[in-house]
C-alpha cells in the first residue's frame, strides 16, 4: 500500500493512498482529524471522493462514461432500459431468463393502490410533476410498511426495487394526466416499459392510441443515457438519506427533489425555456445569438448558458453527443421542424468558438439537447425532469444498495465554525 507523507505543524504524518481500477488516486484521510486535529474544507466536494463504487466510471477529461464497465455508446445502441437497470443494480448484464423475470416483475407491479388516485385529486392542476413524483414516491412506503426496514432479506429488497421502478412510471404519467385534467390511463401489461409510459401519458379512453416505435426507441435511449452518473448531486443525496437507514422510498424521494434543481436535472427544462426566450427575442440570427452569448458570459446578467458546463466533464459529455444525433434523427423521422433546435445548434457553435467557454472548458452536457428530443416526442416541458428522474432511478437504487451492502456509516460531515465565541446571555433590557 503506497502512502503520502504530510507535514503538519512539524509532525510528519503518513496517509494511505488508494488507486482505483481506472488508476484514479485518492488519499485515505480517515485518520486525519485523530492524527492532526485538522479536517478538510472542500465546498461542493469538488475534490472529495465520498465512497468507493463499482457501478459507474466516468472520465471527464476524455469524455468516457461506462456502466459496470460497458461503454454508454454500446448500451444506448444495443440494450433495453430494463436490461441496463438490471446491470446497474445487480452488477451484470442479465441472462435471457433473468431479464424475463425482472421485466415481468416490473410489468406486474405497475398498478398503484387505488387510494393513491385520490392523492392526485388533491393537487392543483398547476402542481409541478417533480413535486408530485417526489411526494408520491415517498407515499408508496405507506402502502408497503415492511419496506421501511432497509435491512430486509434480499428477496424483500428485490420486491421493493421492482415496485419502485414499476410504480414511479405510473405516478409520473398520472401526474401529467392530472396537470392536463385528463382521466388517467391504466398500465398495459402487453407493452414494454417505454411504450407503457408513453401510453399512460398520451392515450385517451376515447380513442385507440397508436404506439410510435421510433419515439419508443428514442425514449429507451434517453432513459439509458440518464440511468447513472457516479456521485452526482441527486445520487449522493440518495446515499446520504439512505445512510440514516431511512427506507429506499425515502432515499429516492430525496434524490428526486435534489434532481429538480435547475443546476442539476432541472436544466433540461431550463434549456428549452432559455431557447424559447431567445426565439421570442429574435431567433437564430447571428446578432441575436451573439447578444445572448454575451449575456451568458456576463456574471452581472445572472444568466448561464443552460445545458453547458459540468463539474466532471471538461470535454464533450458523451451523452450529449448521442442525444444530439438522436434529436436530429427523431425530428427528421417525425417530420418536426423545431426552430429551437436551430437556435440550440447556433448557440453551441458560437459557444464552442468563444474563448470564455473554451477557457472554462464548458461543453454541452446531457441536458442541452435532451429537452428538444422530449419536446419532439410530445412530452411537455415540465415533464422533462420527470423523464430524467425515471431514467436515473436505477442509478439511485444501485448506489443505495451498494451503500447498504457495504454497511457504510451514517453521513455526518464536519464544519469549520466561524461564528461568535462564547458570550453570556444579555437580558432584553440590556440589548
Ligand atoms: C447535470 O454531476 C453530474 O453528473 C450531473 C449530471 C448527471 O447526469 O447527474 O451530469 C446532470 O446536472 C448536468 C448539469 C446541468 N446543469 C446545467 O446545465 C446548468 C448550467 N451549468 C452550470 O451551472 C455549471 O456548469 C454546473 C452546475 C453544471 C457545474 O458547475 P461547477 O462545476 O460548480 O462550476 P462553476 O459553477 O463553479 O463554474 C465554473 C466557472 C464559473 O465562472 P468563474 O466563477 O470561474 O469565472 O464557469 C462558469 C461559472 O460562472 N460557468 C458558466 C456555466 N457553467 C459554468 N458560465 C456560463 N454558462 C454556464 N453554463
Amino acid at each position: 500500500m503506497s502512502t503520502v507523507k504530510m507535514n503538519v505543524e512539524g509532525k510528519t504524518i503518513e496517509f494511505p493512498s488508494i488507486t482505483g481500477s481506472e488508476s484514479k488516486k485518492a488519499l485515505d484521510i480517515s485518520n486525519l482529524r485523530a492524527e492532526t486535529g485538522y479536517v478538510t474544507l472542500d465546498y461542493g466536494l469538488k475534490n472529495t471522493a465520498v465512497t468507493k463504487s463499482s457501478i459507474t466510471f466516468l472520465n471527464g477529461e476524455e469524455g468516457i462514461l461506462r456502466y459496470r464497465g460497458y461503454p454508454i455508446e454500446q448500451l444506448a445502441e444495443k440494450a433495453s432500459f430494463l436490461e441496463v437497470a438490471y446491470l446497474l443494480i445487480y452488477g451484470e448484464l442479465p441472462t435471457l431468463d433473468e431479464l424475463d423475470k425482472f421485466t415481468s416483475g416490473v410489468t406486474n407491479h405497475t398498478l398503484i393502490h387505488e387510494n393513491m388516485k385520490k392523492f392526485f385529486e388533491g393537487y392543483p392542476q398547476h402542481a409541478h410533476p417533480m413535486g408530485v413524483l417526489a411526494s408520491m414516491t415517498c407515499a408508496l412506503s405507506s402502502f408497503y410498511p415492511e419496506s421501511l426496514d432497509p435491512n430486509q432479506e434480499e428477496k424483500a429488497i428485490d420486491q421493493t426495487i421492482l415496485r419502485l421502478i414499476a410504480k414511479t412510471a405510473t405516478i409520473a404519467a398520472w401526474s401529467y394526466k392530472n396537470s392536463v385534467g385528463h382521466p388517467v390511463m391504466y398500465p398495459q401489461n402487453r407493452l414494454d416499459y417505454s411504450a407503457n409510459l408513453l401510453y399512460m401519458m398520451f392515450a385517451k379512453p376515447t380513442e385507440p392510441y397508436e404506439i410510435n416505435n421510433k419515439v419508443v426507441s428514442a425514449l429507451n435511449k434517453l432513459l439509458i443515457l440518464h440511468a447513472d452518473h457516479e456521485q452526482n448531486c441527486s445520487t449522493y443525496t440518495t446515499r446520504v438519506v439512505g445512510s440514516s437507514q431511512a427506507s429506499l422510498y425515502a432515499a429516492v424521494s430525496a434524490g428526486i427533489m435534489a434532481l429538480w434543481g435547475p443546476l442539476h436535472g432541472g436544466a433540461n427544462q431550463a434549456v428549452v425555456e432559455m431557447l424559447q426566450k431567445i426565439y421570442d427575442d429574435g431567433g437564430a440570427s447571428k446578432e441575436n445569438i451573439n447578444k445572448w452569448i454575451a449575456r451568458f458570459k456576463d456574471k452581472e446578467s445572472g444568466q448561464r448558458l443552460m445545458g453547458f458546463g459540468h463539474r466532471v466533464y471538461k470535454n464533450f459529455d458523451p451523452r450529449a453527443t448521442i442525444i444530439k444525433k438522436a434529436a436530429d434523427e427523431v425530428l427528421d423521422d417525425l417530420n418536426v421542424d423545431d426552430p429551437l433546435l436551430d437556435i440550440a445548434k447556433e448557440l453551441e457553435f458560437a459557444a464552442l468558438n468563444d474563448s470564455y467557454f473554451i477557457d472554462k472548458k464548458l461543453y454541452p452536457n446531457v441536458d442541452y439537447y435532451s429537452g428538444l428530443l422530449y419536446r419532439a416526442m410530445g412530452i411537455p416541458t415540465d415533464m422533462f425532469t420527470v423523464m430524467f428522474a425515471l431514467g436515473r432511478l436505477p442509478g439511485w437504487i444501485a448506489n443505495w444498495k451498494e451503500m447498504v451492502e457495504d454497511k457504510q456509516p451514517i453521513t455526518r460531515p464536519r464544519q469549520i465554525y466561524i461564528g461568535e465565541n462564547k458570550r453570556d446571555y444579555m437580558p432584553i433590557e440590556g440589548r
